[in-house]
């Protein structure tokens, strides 16, 4: 599972430009999958039939935060836009993954004060990347305006912990990948790794009306509470289990499914936590708005320093989460709620 998820968050594809990812999921799900498609917006979806007549679609987003290269000045420092959530702080002494070469992250300041402003108030204007180029041709034909990067930074595993960049959402391609090696689904089991979630939820938002399942369930990260003053409105913790969730800012996730989820996990001994987020949300909420609607919810794992260089999980809940949708998938009753 390691393995999985450090090829997954190695693979650079943010929103837009998801061909590599798409190209090593594809990889990893050889002989696990009955059929395969890539929608018109990039989405890849597959599938593995079942015995009974009915559907589920497990999603996970497949794109990842970066920046788009936007303007090269004379002497080849390049500014940058972001694509998604991308904090200007989360760059400051970290470094950026273009295809073709790795930028540095520099900051403007001609007086220590202005300097101590700028750190105060950052914000992509007063960023710069530097490429070690000497003049703009030079960085020109490296980074092109319109050349998109991501985060440098490689995965490390620190036991039960491990921490990359793009855990938000490879850990929950990784999950559904596993799922469909691990399990022997009842009803149609469709994965759907959706592209650019994170400038919109716009690939999952064509999905579930292709498909039109019975049930869809998205497969994200969310946030934490266990680290020093952490937020003291929620309780979500790594370790504890993956997260099954009640809201967040985009969506309530179906009552029935809630309740479904939170049987089996008790039933079979599964560590779960109930999830209520304060910020944020996931494909969920465009999953259930499709068609004539859709019973929709989402799986989380808990994470710390999400949207950073160096997002990290329990690996414990990322298994759980896999016990539990092969448990699922492989109910009788799962899509009757
Ligand atoms: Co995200
Ligand atoms: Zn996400």
């Amino acid at each position: 599972m390691k393995e999985l998820i450090k090829k997954l968050t190695t693979t650079p594809s943010p929103s837009g430009r998801e061909e590599k990812i798409k190209h090593t999921i594809l990889e990893e799900l050889q002989g696990y999958i009955d059929g395969y498609k890539i929608d018109k917006l990039g989405n890849l979806i597959v599938w593995k039939k079942g015995k009974k007549e009915g559907k589920i679609l497990l999603d996970a987003h497949m794109d990842e935060i970066g920046v788009l290269a936007t303007y090269i000045d004379e002497k080849g420092f390049i500014r940058i836009e972001p694509i998604g959530g991308v904090s200007p702080y989360n760059l400051l002494g970290s470094s950026i993954l273009f295809p073709e070469i790795e930028g540095f992250v520099g900051i403007e300041g001609e007086t220590s004060e202005e300097m101590a402003k700028n750190i105060k108030n950052l914000d992509f204007d007063k960023i710069f990347v530097d490429i070690g180029a000497s003049s703009k041709e030079e960085a020109e034909r490296l980074v092109p305006p319109g050349t998109f990067g991501v985060y440098s930074s490689s995965f490390r595993d620190l036991g039960d912990r491990v921490v990359s960049k793009s855990m938000d959402d490879r850990v929950g391609c990784a999950i559904i990948i596993e799922v469909f090696r691990r399990s022997n689904p009842i009803y149609d089991l469709y994965g759907s790794f959706s592209v650019q979630e994170e400038v919109g939820l716009v690939g999952a938002s064509v999905v579930a009306f292709d498909i039109q399942p019975d049930v869809a369930i998205a497969v994200d990260v969310t946030a934490h509470s266990d680290t020093p003053k952490g937020l003291k409105r929620i309780s979500l913790e790594l370790g504890k289990g993956p997260t099954i969730k009640i809201k967040d800012s985009a969506s309530i996730s179906d009552r029935r499914l809630v309740e479904k989820l939170r049987c089996l996990a008790e039933k079979n001994q599964i560590p779960y936590q109930i999830e209520i987020l304060l910020r944020g949300g996931t494909n969920a909420a465009v999953l259930q708005r499709t068609r004539a609607g859709i019973i929709a919810g989402t799986l989380s794992i808990p994470t710390r320093y999400v949207h950073s260089p160096h997002e990290m999980i329990d690996i414990r809940d990322v298994e759980n989460a896999v016990r539990l949708f092969k448990i699922f998938v492989e109910l009788e009753d799962s899509i009757k709620l």
